[in-house]
Parts: C-alpha cells; structure tokens; sequence
C-alpha cells in the first residue's frame, strides 16, 4: 500500500513515466512499472504512449462542468505518527482492539461510541488506534455550526478558477476505498439535523455520500473499512441533541471512559513523569490531590461540576516545573492556578461551581512544598517527612 501512496504523490509532483517516479521515491524501476502497469488496468491512473516510454497521470473523471470529486490522494499523509501509548483505564481498549481486528471476519464494521469527561483520552485513543492500524486518521469535531459543507466539501476560489474542495467526510470515504481509515466525529450529539443526515449516510451499510452541489455525485467507500469513533462528553452543559435509536444503533457499542488515575493511579502518575521532567513523587501526589477532587465531582451532592482531566495534569506538571526552573515559590501551587483552575474553573462571566474545593484540596497536598520538590523526589520525602515530624511535635498547632 505505502508504494501506492508514493507513487500517487510522485505523479503529483509532476512525474510521469515508470523511470522518473522510480527514481523520485527511491524505488526499483521494473517493481514500479508493475505497480503503474496494474493501476492503470484498475482505471486508477491514465496511460499514453509517448515516443518510446509510457505516461502516467491521473483520471481525470471532471463532470462536464469541469468540476468533480478529486480522488487521487496519498494517504499515508493523514497517517498519525509518533502517538505515545494509549494507556487503558479499564478494559475498554482491548475490547475495542478486537472489535476493529476482527471487523471483517465478523462482516460487522466497526463503530464506536466513548463518552467521558473532557481530557480522559478519548481523541487519544482514536490516534492511537489509527496509528497502530496504519490507517489515514480524520478527525471532525462536530459543533451546532458545523453544516455539510464542512463535513463534505465546498468550493473554492484558486487562481480565479472555482474548484471544489473535498471536506474531511469525503476523504474519510475515499479513503476507505483503499485501506482501513479511521474516522473520529468528536461530540456527535452536538450536530443539528441537516449535518446528521449527511454524517449518517456515510456511517450505514451504504458508507457513501451523495454531494448535491456536484449535482448529486455519490461517493462511495467500503464500509468494512471505515472504522468510525465517535465521542460524546457528558455533563458540559452546552447545547447537546438526543440521539434517536437508529442513529444510536449507527454509531455502535459504547464504551464510558473515567479518568485514568480513578481506577490507576500508578498509571496516570507514571504517564506524568514520562511526560514531563517532573519527579516521580511529585506526580503521584498531583494524581492523588486530583483524585480527591474527582471523586467529589463524581458524587452528585457535591457543589462540583467537573473533575481534573489528565491533559491538564499534564499542563500543570509542566507550569510547576517552569516555574520551579525559574527559581518562583509556590511552584506548584501557581501552576494549579494557572493551568488548571483559573483556565478550567474560570472566573469571569461563568464560574464554575467547585473553584474553591479544588484550590482547598491542593492547598492541603502542596502549601508550603519548596519548589525544588518539582523535580526532586528527596526533597519531596524530606519536606512531607518535616510536616509528619512538627504534627506529632506539637498536636495543638496542627489542629489550630
Ligand atoms: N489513558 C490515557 N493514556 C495516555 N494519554 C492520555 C490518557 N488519557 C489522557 N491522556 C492525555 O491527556 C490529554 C488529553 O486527552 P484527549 O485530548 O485525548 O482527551 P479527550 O477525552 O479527547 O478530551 P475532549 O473531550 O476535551 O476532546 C492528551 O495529552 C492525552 O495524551
Ligand atoms: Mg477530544
């Protein structure tokens, strides 16, 4: 597949014969004259005699009006690469593994549903996924103003000459024409109708979209490729469509995802410090002070909406260290500010509900932490072992 791709992309550059596209991908000549020789009898390229070699060239399938679907891309650009880990919360990944591996044998594509808080990995999941099947990733994050133009196409003006563009949609379906592709819709509850109808055409049996300003051209892709993701966050209080049956059964199995350090904190707090230069301590305490504010969050009589996702753990980590680098106090407790509590629990025209329980649970893990604690894991253990020390000296003061 990787040899298409490149030889699709060669032709883009302006190569045309078995001997110039060979050497522009670094290729065997006779390897790539087979190659070139069996996409032109699939109808996927042209070829012309000229003096003494054949030409390669796209098919160029324009509607009369000179404007089509353009379908020769190289796929491997929209493969996801370097993706750390997707480290699972519970078993969700390698039930989701299987249903993706297996989706041919069992004639029964593969749709998933996540739902979860922001942060807890889901668009990381779907990369990771994608990159481990070595499929084109497309990601489409759905808001109330996302029409079909921006899921399918639209045109465009280039050098004074109206072309059409293909939205993400469309490439997601040309795409699994050829080779697995993975499709995220991020908050899928959040499209109005219109946007729904052209989404779930492409995601049943049919796997295809019909494009109205092209005069009704239909695209259509294979199904059994296009593994299809989509996620839902749950308890973000804007505007959010219920899904009827059907569309539920479209989108497929569902699984909810938690935040990793609720049911790991070991791995959470191993993903902090590989992530970040901080020390290893530094970061099971961060999951541990952000763990209690979770668990208030997950309990319904709590004043608070929302728990600490992992991406801002990350954020926070890093800001402390930062600022521990430049030789600040407080690191840590100015970086839960800055990264988490003031972007995440903001003040302003909406106050989140909770802004003090979380400043007042990090007090109570980092106030008076020296900032070289950040980085080092004995001046953590000598400053926590110091706090044990003067509770037990003088039990009065602790409690005033
Ligand atoms: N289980 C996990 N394994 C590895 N990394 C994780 C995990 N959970 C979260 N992360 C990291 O946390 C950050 C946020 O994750 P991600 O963007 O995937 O969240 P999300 O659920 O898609 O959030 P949103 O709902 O806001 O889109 C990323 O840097 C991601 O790598
Ligand atoms: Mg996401």
């Amino acid at each position: 597949m990787a040899t298409r791709d490149d030889i699709i992309q060669a032709i883009g550059n302006g190569n045309s014969t078995a001997t110039a596209i060979a050497d522009a991908i670094n290729k065997d000549r006779s390897h790539i004259a087979r190659e070139l020789k069996a996409m032109s009898d699939e109808g996927t390229l042209t070829r012309t005699k000229q003096g003494r070699s054949y030409h390669y060239d796209f098919v160029d399938d324009r509607s009369e009006d000179g404007l089509s679907v353009n379908k020769g891309y190289a796929w491997s650009e929209w493969m996801p690469e370097d993706v750390p880990e997707y480290i699972p919360s519970k078993r969700e990944y390698e039930e989701i593994q299987a249903e993706v591996d297996h989706r041919e044998t069992a004639d029964n594509p593969a749709h998933i549903r996540l739902t979860g808080p922001t942060g807890c990995g889901k668009t990381h999941l779907a990369r990771a996924l994608a990159q481990e099947l070595e499929a084109p990733f497309f990601d489409i994050s759905v808001k109330w103003a996302t029409d079909t133009t921006d899921l399918i196409g639209r045109f465009v003006l280039v050098d004074g000459e109206t072309q059409w563009i293909n939205g993400p949609l469309t490439k997601a379906i040309l795409a699994s024409r050829e080779r697995p592709t993975v499709l995220l819709l991020d908050e899928i509850n959040r499209a109005r109708p219109e946007t729904k109808s052209a989404l779930y055409e492409a995601l049943d049996d049919r796997a295809q979209i019909t494009i109205d300003a092209l005069g009704g051209e239909v695209v259509q892709g294979e199904a059994v490729n296009l593994v299809v993701i989509s996620t839902m966050n749950v308890g973000q209080g804007h505007h959010v469509e219920e899904l009827d049956l059907a569309e539920q059964r479209r989108l497929g199995n569902r699984w909810s995802i938690d935040f990793l350090g609720l049911n790991h904190p070991d791995r959470e707090s191993q993903l902090i410090a590989d992530r970040t230069p901080v020390s290893a301590m530094f970061a099971a305490r961060l999951v541990e002070a952000a763990n209690n504010v979770r668990r208030l969050a997950n309990d319904p009589s709590e004043q608070l909406s929302r728990g600490i996702p992992t991406g801002l753990l990350l954020e926070l980590a890093a800001s402390a260290y930062k600022y521990a680098q430049a030789g600040l106090e407080n690191a840590a407790l100015r970086a839960t500010r800055t990264a988490v509590v003031d972007p995440y629990y903001q003040r302003g025209d909406r106050e989140i509900t909770g802004r003090d329980t979380v400043i007042s649970t990090f007090r109570s893990f980092f106030e008076g932490m020296p900032s070289e604690a950040v980085v080092e894991n004995a001046e953590l253990q000598a400053w926590a072992d110091e706090d044990i020390v003067d509770t037990d000296a003088d039990p009065e003061e602790a409690v005033g």
